[in-house]
């Protein structure tokens, strides 16, 4: 562990760790262009972050950790950067279910995953099936997620269950990330002030924080930061 890592973990306040944290991690496509790579190269070097972020938060007790990694508008990219980020998806998710297994992460996703390969939902059935009983860091992906949507497809299942009485609690039961707090921090990187389409409803109250970092080079260190920036935010959930 380097010094400055060392440093910024002795500042952080373990008890005030966010239970939820959700990550919008973009610009892959910059990192590669700076460097005169074609955009995937990007993509994998954003799966080395992915890999060190997920490490860090199962270390630091979080309870679950949203990573944004396929949107529902990502479609339109070409054909080619769409396949090697799902060939991507399952590479990563072979070779690293051995060491979330160990490291007690469970996996679940968020989206309709419906519409990916079978490729993919395959690997993707198998690896959740694998980490089902363990229970530490949920490590939950958005693949085909869009926050609109989820909440239309939540209203759609409500009207299809006839149900006449609804409050957020059961709006939030409909929605794919039911059962899991809502984010206390949404960390956006290479440093575009928007959410995208991400967890709409559920971000009604999350702090946000976003860094220049594109997110290949988003690593402990940076995670350690924006947890420090959190920690001096004062919540106040609309009461004074
Ligand atoms: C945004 O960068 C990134 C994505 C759309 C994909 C995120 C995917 C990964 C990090 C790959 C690995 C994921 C897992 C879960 C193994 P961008 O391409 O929009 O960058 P740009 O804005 O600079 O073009």
């Amino acid at each position: 562990m380097s010094s400055r890592e060392e440093e910024l973990l002795r500042r952080l306040d373990r008890k005030k760790i966010p239970r939820h944290i959700a990550v919008i991690m973009d610009g892959n496509g910059r990192w590669a262009r700076q460097r005169g790579f074609p955009r995937l190269v990007g993509h994998t070097a954003g799966a080395k972050s992915v890999r060190e972020i997920v490490r860090a938060c199962g270390e630091l007790g979080v309870h679950a950790l949203t990573l944004y990694a396929f949107s529902t508008e990502n479609w339109v990219r070409p054909a080619a950067e769409v396949k090697g980020l799902m060939k991507l998806l399952v590479r990563t998710l072979q070779r690293e279910a051995e060491e979330l297994e160990r490291s007690g992460v469970r996996l679940r996703t968020i989206g309709d995953i419906s519409a990916l390969s079978q490729t993919v939902r395959d690997e993707l059935g198998r690896v959740v099936g694998q980490l089902k009983d363990n229970r530490g860091l949920i490590l939950n992906l958005a693949l085909n997620y869009g926050g609109r949507q989820e909440i239309l497809q939540a209203v759609r299942s409500l009207l299809r269950e006839n149900v006449k009485q609804v409050d957020e609690d059961i709006l939030s039961e409909h929605l794919d990330t039911a059962g899991l707090p809502d984010p206390d921090l949404l960390i956006r990187t290479s440093g575009e002030f928007r959410l995208s389409n991400f967890l709409l409803w559920q971000c009604a109250y999350t702090e946000l924080y976003v860094t220049k970092t594109l997110w290949p080079d988003f690593r402990r260190v940076h995670l350690y930061e924006a947890l420090l920036d959190y920690q001096t935010r004062e919540r106040r959930f609309g009461g004074v």
